[in-house]
Order: C-alpha cells, then structure tokens, then sequence
C-alpha cells in the first residue's frame, strides 16, 4: 500500500482500485458523477439509466471490499439515484447509521418546480456494532448552553442532526472555490465525516476525488489519504491545491496545524462570526470548551490564546 500512501491517483476508480487485494480504508467518502448532465472534463455525466446502475453497482462493490472490518462508507448522491444507492448498499451487506440531508442553503432557482437545495450523503458502516464515530469531535453546544443557559444543558453539547444546514455551496465568489472543477465540496462538510469516522493516520479513500477536497482535508487533519481521478487535469491541479496547503501552514501560531482546523470547523460549526465569539464572555466560554472536548488531548487552552488564535483566523 506504501506506493499509494497520499497520493492521488489518475486512472478510472473501479480498475485502479480493483488492483488492491487487501481492504485498508478506515473511511471511504464518495461523491460520484450525479447523471445530471454537468460538464467534466473527462468524463459524460448523462448516460443511460440502466447502464448508470450497473455502473454504480461496480465501483460501490469495488470501494466495498477494501473496507476494513471497522470501516466507514459515506456516499453523496443526488435525488434521481439515491434510492437506487441505498438498495445496492442493503445488497452488498453495509449497514446505514445515516441518511444525512445536505441542505445546502441555496440551488439553482427554478421556474416550474421548487428549489432543488439538498444532496443526500448516506452514512454506512461494514460492521453494525462495530465502527469509528467520535461523537465527542463533531458535538456543538446546544441551544440550552446557547440561549437559554439552562442548568440540565450535556456540558459536552449536543450531536448535530442529520439534517446539516451548516455548509453553505462553495459558490464562484468564494475564496475556497478552486475554479478549474464544477462541483466541488465545502473543506468543512468533509471535515465533519472525517473527524467523526476516522482517527489520527487512518486511511480515508475518495474514488472520484474531481478538486481534491477529501484529500486537502485528510491531510488537513492529519489523516492519510488515496485519492482516484479520471481527468488528469483535475489530479495535476487537486496537486497543487495540496501543495499550496503546505506553504500556509501556519508556523506563527501556539496552535498546530490540526488545532487550528478544528479551531476553524468549530467556527463554523457554531454559526457565529469570530469577532461575537471573542466578544461574548459566556459564548467564549463556550467555545473554549467545546474546542478542549473535540481536541480531546488533556492540553490545557487558555482563553488568551483561543482569543488569539481566533484573531489569526478572521477574515
Ligand atoms: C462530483 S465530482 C467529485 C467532486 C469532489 N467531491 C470535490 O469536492 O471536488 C465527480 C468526479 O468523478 C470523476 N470521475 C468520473 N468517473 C470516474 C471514474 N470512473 N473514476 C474516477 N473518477 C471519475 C469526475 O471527473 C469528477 O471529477
């Protein structure tokens, strides 16, 4: 497996990843071609629906097998297929935790049907009594601990529901937004599932990794990562957007690098802007703790330098 060990891969998943005899990946996250008709570079998102299927069926039973026992499976899909995901799923024996809703927060307008807004992402694990799930990484605090100070409030917050309106579309005027790729995944909707369903140098495997996003964020968070691609312009750039990950690492800050992304995705997580949290004794508060119980490493965080490390992360 070495030769694979953060790399991204050009090649078409099902043959490149049906060379792997031995399940390795702690986590998989695919976002496959919808069949919707958008506009690759590679490949034709419009194809029959039968043959679109069986092709679904192959790659899912590909990523499948190189699950490990204790594996996670997550898959974005689109309405048109969902249902058929979910049976093929029941068929190759995973288990769904979740049927999670991405509400994405704004679609294409429509003039003769509402909105689309949504992605479905289905949760599955190989082993239904035996799987990763950090709840303790991904909790936020509760509207008890937010606004109504309430006494019986968990002080460890509260799981999110499976319904995510936290992470907006990466739209063209965004800073995240590469560019080069038409679909591309906020950094922070992928940190959730890895933070969730992986720990420190787990395997995460993305099959159809288009801008890089799984990969970008495993690394963010110090995971290890196989990405496959089937457009070579779409791997050589997913490249350099790791390779500019590592010029920003931040040298001048207390915290790590893996801190200091878990200090973003928990600004976001909160749905707050930075400058009210600094500003709120009781909301920084907590921050601060909510920060501590996700990084779960017995450090101890100052408020001062939450503060500031906060301070270094606003726009
Ligand atoms: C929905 S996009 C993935 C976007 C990705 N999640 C991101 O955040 O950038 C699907 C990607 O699958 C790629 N693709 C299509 N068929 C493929 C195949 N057989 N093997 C590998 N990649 C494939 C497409 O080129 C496209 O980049």
């Amino acid at each position: 497996m070495q030769k694979f060990l953060n790399k991204i891969i050009c090649g078409d998943c099902i043959e490149v990843l049906g060379k792997i005899r031995k399940p390795f990946a702690d986590l998989i996250f695919a976002d496959p071609p919808f069949n919707i008709g958008y506009k690759y570079d590679k490949y034709n998102d419009r194809i029959k629906k039968k043959n679109y299927i069986a092709w679904t069926k192959d790659w899912m039973t590909v990523c499948k097998n190189l699950l490990k026992p204790r594996g996670s499976f997550y898959i974005a899909i689109g309405d048109d297929y969902a249902a058929n995901v979910k049976i093929i799923a029941d068929e190759l024996g995973l288990f769904m935790r979740n049927w999670i809703i991405w509400h994405y927060t704004f679609g294409q307008q429509m003039k003769r049907k509402f909105s689309r807004s949504h992605t479905h992402i289905f949760y599955f694990v190989n082993d239904k009594d035996n799987f990763t799930f950090n709840d303790h990484a991904v909790r936020v605090p509760s509207d008890r601990q937010l606004i109504y100070n309430d006494s019986r409030a968990n002080p460890a917050g509260k799981m999110p529901d499976d319904v995510w309106h936290e992470y907006s579309r990466v739209c063209g005027t965004f800073k995240e937004r590469t560019g080069w790729h038409p679909c591309q995944m906020p950094e922070s909707l992928l940190k959730r599932i890895i933070a969730a369903s992986s720990n420190s140098e787990d395997w995460v495997l993305d099959p159809f990794s288009g801008s890089g996003t799984t990969p970008v964020t495993a690394a963010q968070l110090g995971r290890n990562y196989l990405g496959v691609e089937i457009s070579n312009e779409y791997v050589e750039n997913a490249k350099k957007r790791l390779a500019q990950l590592k010029k920003h690492k931040q040298a001048d800050s207390f915290l790590n690098s893996t801190e200091l992304n878990e200090l973003k995705r928990l600004v976001v997580d909160i749905k707050k802007p930075v400058k009210q949290i600094t500003a709120d004794k009781n909301l920084l508060e907590l921050f601060a703790n909510q920060f501590a119980l996700r990084m779960n490493n017995h450090k101890r965080y100052s408020k001062k330098e939450i503060v500031m490390a906060l301070e270094g992360i606003a726009d």
